[in-house]
């Protein structure tokens, strides 16, 4: 089964949308195999957003998702990367599309309250990043057949 990654940024821990956002995952079907809370280091946020260096809006980036405490977590499913990036909306939540979790709950690019890896290879080089190999948690759910 496919994984990814995901985050919910300051801005979502701050405003209370963790639960909700683990919420929408779980009723779509995605399995949880992997969750903790951290406040990244400048050093884990810089290597986390490596390909971005140079970029200019990447000191705010750093600065944001240093700011305070984020939910880091694997999610585990058929398509699971492709459909989290459906489900979280465009980057910038102006472009979003309403239902979605940024067109629902986001104004600014700057504050976008979750990232969900772009793709398999990424998922894979973020979920090590993130999570050794004992924290991810592998379990059957009675209820996969009633999903798939
Ligand atoms: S790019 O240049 O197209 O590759 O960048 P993009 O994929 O759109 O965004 C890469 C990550 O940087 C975040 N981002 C920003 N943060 C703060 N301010 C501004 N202006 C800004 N522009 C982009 C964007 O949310 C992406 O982070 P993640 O966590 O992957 O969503």
């Amino acid at each position: 089964m496919e994984r990814t990654f995901v985050m919910v940024k300051p801005d979502g821990v701050q405003r209370g949308l963790v639960g909700e956002i683990i919420s929408r995952l779980e009723k779509r079907g995605y399995k949880l195999i992997g969750l903790k809370m951290l406040r990244l280091t400048p050093e884990m946020a810089e290597k986390h957003y490596a390909e971005h260096r140079g970029k200019p809006f990447f000191p705010g980036l750093i600065s944001y998702i240093t700011s305070g405490p984020v939910v880091a977590m694997v999610w585990e499913g058929k398509n699971v990367v492709a459909a989290v990036r459906e489900m979280m909306g465009a980057t910038d939540p102006q472009k979003a599309l309403p239902g979605t979790i940024r067109g629902t709950y986001g104004i600014d690019i700057g504050r976008n309250v979750v990232h969900g890896s772009d793709s398999p290879a990424t998922a894979e080089r973020e979920i090590n990043l993130f999570f050794s190999p004992e924290e991810l948690v592998t379990y059957d759910r009675n209820l996969d057949v009633w999903i798939y």
